[in-house]
């Protein structure tokens, strides 16, 4: 049967790089029998320019409509003055809500061919292989009340609730221990239950999942060690599983070990395998319309996409085969250039990619 996936490029870098993921996904559908077709919708800033809101309601429909969705990025200046309901972010936020996207799936892996990219030493973080869980549509992100009001001494004061269910811990829990099960079996639990309440209650719930884990070995951490942790010793991690804030934070700092932000994927899935497929950089409009940015983390996006909801892991070993050899072959973008190495474009690490697919 044919799969539909909803193709969402947004903002700044974000059709640049979606359009070097869409020729892969062509090349595999062309040469090597992928049956997909692709429908492209607007979100973010290009979601609000073209219908006054950063999630559509025909976006949202096609999203729901398909198999599988595919990202870029989204947000820019263009759109930063714009009332907080309707910022480019809140599309993403919408999306991830609208399709109950709660498992988040970050991996940080470091390319043999890149570990002198990384700004830690090389032997900090070779062979790095690292699952960030993050759980995606709750916590502080989502929790109410929230706002910004006057309190009693007619000063304005900012708060936001954190919240988690029994439930929606339970959920997550489990995606992190039934990966840990294809993996290396390990599963650090990170929380702050020394001082928040919410999670001293996901750390008991966490236990108790693991109990249905035996092969699984838990362990659990505080947010603040773990972020110490990761430039430490990053290679004692194997599925780190977070709540949504500590998740986008400690992300954002375990992609730096591997060298660049830019090859990084990320899959975030509902509960029956349907997913959202996006790099886990942003739109980085200080370098939009140059073609300079790395479509790796996209195409990657494709290869976690064949792997995790079209059921094609064949293909997803050939994607990811691909950009292992374009790698060898010393071609780089900007941000993973060092001395010796081809510097590229977009489009040339794109088409190189989809040569080496053969
Ligand atoms: C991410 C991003 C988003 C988040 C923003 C853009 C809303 O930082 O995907 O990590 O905070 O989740
Ligand atoms: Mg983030």
């Amino acid at each position: 049967m044919t799969k539909k996936i909803a193709v969402l490029p947004g903002d700044g870098i974000g059709p640049e790089i979606v359009a070097e993921a869409v020729k892969v996904l062509e090349a595999l559908r062309d040469r090597f029998g992928l049956k997909v077709e692709m429908e492209h919708g607007h979100i973010g800033g290009a979601g609000y320019d073209a219908a006054g809101h950063p999630l559509p309601d025909a976006t949202l429909a096609l999203a729901k409509a398909a198999d599988a969705v595919l990202l870029g990025a989204v947000g820019g200046p263009k759109w930063e003055a714009l009332p907080i309901a309707v910022r480019p972010e809140k599309g993403l936020l919408g999306i991830r809500k609208g399709l109950e996207l709660f498992a988040n799936l970050r991996p940080a892996q470091v390319y043999p061919q890149l570990a002198s990219a990384s700004t830690l030493k090389p032997e900090v973080v070779a062979g790095l292989d690292i699952m960030i869980v993050r759980e995606l549509t709750g916590g502080i992100y989502f929790g109410q009340p929230r706002g910004i009001r006057n309190n009693a001494q007619g000063e304005r004061e900012g708060f936001n609730t954190l919240v988690y269910s029994e439930n929606e811990i339970r959920r997550i829990a489990k995606a992190a221990f039934d990966i840990a099960m294809k993996r290396n079996r390990k599963v650090c639990s990170i929380d702050k239950a020394n001082v928040l309440e919410c999670t001293e209650l996901w750390r008991e719930i966490v236990t108790d999942v693991a109990t249905g884990y035996p092969e699984v070995e838990l362990s659990h951490m505080y947010v603040d060690n773990a972020a110490m942790q990761l430039v430490r010793n990053p290679k004692q991690f194997d599925v780190m599983l977070t709540d949504n804030m500590f998740g986008d934070i400690l992300s954002d700092e375990a992609s730096m070990l591997t060298g660049s932000i830019g090859m990084l994927p990320s899959a975030s899935l509902d509960a029956n395998g349907k997913g959202m497929y996006e790099p886990i950089h942003g739109s980085a409009p200080d370098i939009a319309g140059q073609g300079i940015a790395n479509p790796i983390a996209t195409i990657l996006s494709v290869s976690m996409m064949l792997r995790y909801t079209l059921n094609e892991a064949a293909l997803a070993d050939r994607v990811d085969a691909a950009v292992s050899k374009v790698l060898d072959q010393g071609l780089r973008t900007v941000d993973i250039w060092t001395e010796g190495c081809k510097k590229v474009g977009t489009a040339e690490m794109g088409a190189a990619i989809v040569a080496a697919l053969d």
